[in-house]
């Protein structure tokens, strides 16, 4: 039986990005709706649960993605709420590559430093990388300086995760500009994350150099100037004054696969959830396979 992605995205034009992604990961048809609306997500999700028998149905799945993240979020809950036993087709979230961006930086990140009990500074943590970014490095038990340019923003993203469940203990919310608090998350941190928007600095290289215990750092903006000033984009885990870098480039190999190896896993059952927890366990599953 054909396999079927049904591709869920908010903006006018669903993403080529996605579309070639799902071919290349097995998809034999792709079903692609624009601008897609939360009052029309009902109707899309009946018209994938009841074509197929329950026992068909793992065969057809929906991708739910697009650039504007919370309308993606949304669509992303209508279509879970939307289903109900046996008709069920498993869903996948990856709104601009957010959830696979940030599994992938912290996997890299994770093959040089024990995450738990380790201290995690993540600048502008408030975007939907940085977010999921700061999410899972929390569920990782890492305790995650949160920061931001405003201290109501950083506190909002704590807010906003601690509701989905993260443990309040692990976080930190703190305004970039507030200098105490920000060389103390310098000073403290064995990882650093730049997910600021493209082509913003947001750490010196003299800042860098004061953070003396950093052991890796990674910064995810491709666009010049970079987030982190002495990191070039294609870093790799390239080792640079005792520390270990990656640049946005250098996730990308990991995103990728992540990407890839989710939307093929989607078509093993027709109740797969996907989110960013889901892919740390596929990436987790591709560096071990990479290891043997
Ligand atoms: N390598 C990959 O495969 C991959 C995939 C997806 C995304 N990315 C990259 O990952 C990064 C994060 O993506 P995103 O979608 O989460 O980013 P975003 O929403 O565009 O921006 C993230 C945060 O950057 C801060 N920011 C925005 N403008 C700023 C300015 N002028 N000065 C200082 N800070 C500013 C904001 O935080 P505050 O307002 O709270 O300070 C914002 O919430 C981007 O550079 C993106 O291109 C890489």
């Amino acid at each position: 039986m054909k396999r079927i992605l049904i591709q869920l995205d908010t903006d006018p034009q669903p993403s080529v990005f996605d579309a070639v992604v799902a071919i290349d990961a097995g998809v034999d048809q792709l079903l692609q709706y624009g601008n897609v609306k939360p009052e029309q997500v009902r109707d899309l999700v009946h018209g994938a649960m009841y074509t197929r028998g329950p026992r068909d149905l793992q065969n057809t799945a929906v991708f739910v993605g697009g650039s504007n993240v919370a309308h993606a979020e949304q669509i992303f809950s209508i279509v879970q709420e939307t289903m109900f036993d046996p008709f069920r087709v498993s869903v996948m979230l990856d709104c601009n590559g957010a959830n696979s961006t940030a599994a992938a930086a912290v996997l890299n990140a994770g093959r040089h430093v024990e995450l738990d009990g380790a201290t995690a500074l993540v600048l502008a943590a408030t975007g939907p990388v940085g977010q999921r970014v700061s999410r899972i490095l929390a569920n990782e038990k890492c305790k995650v300086y949160v920061s931001s340019r405003t201290l109501d923003r950083s506190q909002e993203c704590v807010d906003r995760l601690v509701s989905e469940g993260v443990n309040e203990s692990r976080l930190i919310a703190i305004a970039s500009h507030d200098q105490a608090w920000f060389e103390k998350a310098l000073h403290e941190a064995d990882l650093i994350f730049a997910c600021g928007a493209a082509g913003i600095r947001l750490l010196s290289e003299e800042q860098l150099h004061s953070a003396k215990r950093v052991r890796v750092a990674v910064d995810l903006n491709a666009v010049p100037p970079l987030g982190i000033d002495g990191l070039t984009m294609t870093d790799a885990g390239v080792e640079r004054n005792g520390r270990i870098d990656y640049g946005a480039l250098g996730i990308g190999r990991l995103k990728m696969k992540i990407h890839k190896a989710a939307v093929a896993a989607l078509f093993e059952s027709n109740e797969k959830t996907m989110d960013s927890q889901e892919m740390m366990t596929v990436g987790r599953d591709i560096l071990a396979r990479e290891v043997r």
